[in-house]
């Protein structure tokens, strides 16, 4: 969903720095991510039932809010695994919560048990995506539902914005659709791949939202094109006078864009 660019190599994986600043943004975009798509989220989850006594995974949980409410709904007759490769940035665990620092491209998972399987702006993330979709298939119980978000950028990336932003989004858009292992439009081909694996009670929904200077609903963007900054206009992909003017529109109180196509699609293993 993002363009990643705190990437330490950007070309191959997703890898935050190790520097405290890049370390201190990702902790705030993290969350503020968080704030502005887990009411959406909670919402999918209650869609397939969660209650009491449920087995969770989530995936490349971030900030870990989602396992949070996980552990609170399935009460302590449940649990949550809750998985990152990068558990920096997890809040403490709730309940009956494991945290486990986990690559879901390599790390083995346990057998299939669990009730529910979420992972929300991950796979698009990772080039092993349809690999990493069958490994979540394998470990849902029978009856199991897994949720997946993920992103369809091309309505974002084509929406006219005044100039100097306008170009600024373009170069951000370009750089997040040629990472080589990303795929930002990943959201459209999630439906078909269940669908091809013989999923249940197939469900996908999209959705948009209004991104409004300055709040959490356009900082989960913004925060992370503001650390490309020195990398853009070193490049000269636009001035430094012109980079600024960009954010400085972004940010205005009142400013409104239109944010990227979130795609909900959930199914129930057979
Ligand atoms: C855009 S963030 C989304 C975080 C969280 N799911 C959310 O929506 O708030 C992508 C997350 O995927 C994690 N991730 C990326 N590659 C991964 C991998 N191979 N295995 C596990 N997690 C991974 C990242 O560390 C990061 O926390």
């Amino acid at each position: 969903m993002t363009p990643d660019p705190q990437q330490g190599d950007p070309d191959t994986t997703y890898t935050i720095a190790d520097d405290e600043e890049t370390a201190a943004r990702e902790y705030e975009r993290l969350r503020v991510l968080a704030r502005w798509k887990d009411p959406g989220t909670i919402d999918a989850l209650r869609a397939v039932g969660i209650s009491e006594g449920w087995r969770c995974l989530e995936v490349g949980a971030g900030a870990g809010t989602i396992s949070a409410w996980m552990a609170q709904t399935v009460g302590a007759t449940g649990s949550v695994l809750s998985t990152d490769v990068d558990l920096r940035f997890h809040g403490d665990p709730v309940g009956n919560t494991e945290v486990r620092e986990h690559d879901i491209t390599s790390d083995p998972l346990p057998d299939a048990s669990f009730d529910l399987v979420h992972a929300r702006a991950v796979l698009q993330h990772i080039a092993e995506r349809e690999a990493v979709l069958d490994g979540l298939l394998a470990v849902l119980r029978p009856g199991g539902w897994l949720v997946v978000e993920e992103a369809d950028m091309r309505s974002f990336e084509a929406q006219p914005l005044p100039e100097p932003l306008s170009s600024l989004h373009a170069a951000m858009c370009m750089a997040a659709a040629h990472q080589e292992y990303r795929d930002p439009n990943f959201g459209t081909r999630v439906l078909g791949l269940l669908r091809e694996r013989g999923m249940a009670d197939l469900e996908a929904t999209g959705h948009t939202e209004t991104m409004r200077g300055g709040e959490d609903s356009a900082e989960w963007w913004f925060l992370a094109v503001e650390h490309v900054r020195d990398r853009l206009v070193d490049a000269g992909v636009i001035s430094a006078a012109d980079f600024d003017a960009a954010l400085a529109q972004a940010r205005a109180p009142g400013f409104v864009m239109l944010g990227p196509l979130s795609i909900q699609v959930r199914g129930r293993k057979q």
